[in-house]
């Protein structure tokens, strides 16, 4: 995790030079909780000017911002109050609201932040944290679910058959669109989509498959278990 908590602050350090803010699109999930937990800790949390990181979320659950499934409310847990990051920077996904109105006026909110028109490009995130489902999901974009055919919206109400649920997502061309993806992988049971999905050998692919920010790979963090296939010397977790 250590390894994560540095390409993060690497990250940001190159934005805030570059642009003077670092907009970073988190994921749910449980091995990012641990890395958001590590920023936050003593020797991470000082490193990074927080004042100037905004803080997005890629996929979020039809919940309140309170309820115990909420990503937002995990990362505030986790990161966001012990940072002390500013509300002006903290752009959520209303999970409270009909999913549909939440989608729209998330993309009025990131039309707001970067500059962009919705229907005239998309905007480019610094950092788009992902995660990778054992079914092959990441965001909220499940295998056959609709919002795998947008091409032109950035946020969507994707309704999940096999979740039962609906949920707000970005969509796979706002995550091609971004300066960089990384995907934090970690555990036996993602080890066989892993290696499908890294080794582009699902056909047809994986909705994780199909995140190729500009054409190009993602970055890969995964940890022994995950890696096992991968036939690469993996570091053991530090
Ligand atoms: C969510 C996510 C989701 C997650 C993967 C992996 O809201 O659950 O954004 O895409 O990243 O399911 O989750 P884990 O890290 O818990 O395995």
């Amino acid at each position: 995790m250590r390894t994560a908590a540095e390409r993060v602050i690497c990250v940001a350090d190159a934005a805030l030079a570059a642009r003077g803010r670092f907009d970073w699109a988190l994921s749910g999930g449980s091995t990012p909780a641990a890395l958001y937990r590590l920023l936050a800790s003593p020797g991470y949390a000082e490193r990074v000017d927080w004042s100037r990181v905004h803080f997005f979320w890629s996929d979020e659950r039809c919940v309140p911002p309170d309820h115990a499934e909420s990503n937002f409310r995990m990362a505030r847990e986790a990161l966001l109050d012990a940072v002390a990051a500013p509300s002006s920077r903290i752009h959520r996904l209303e999970g409270e609201l009909p999913p549909s109105a939440a989608a729209q006026r998330y993309e009025a909110e990131l039309a707001g932040c970067f500059g962009v028109e919705p229907g005239s490009g998309f905007p480019a995130f610094d950092l788009i944290l992902l995660g990778l489902g054992a079914d092959g999901h990441t965001a909220s974009l499940f295998p056959g679910s609709p919002a795998l055919v947008e091409t032109r919206r950035w946020v969507v109400a994707n309704e999940v058959a096999t979740l039962g649920a609906t949920r707000l997502t970005f969509t796979l061309p706002l995550l091609n669109a971004t300066r960089a993806a990384l995907f934090l992988v970690a555990g036996a049971d993602k080890a066989e989509r892993l290696e499908q999905v890294v080794m582009n050998r699902a056909d047809p692919p994986w909705p994780a498959q199909r995140v190729r920010p500009h054409g190009a790979e993602p970055d890969w963090l995964v940890d022994a278990e995950a890696g096992s296939r991968l036939g690469l010397p993996i570091e053991a977790a530090p």
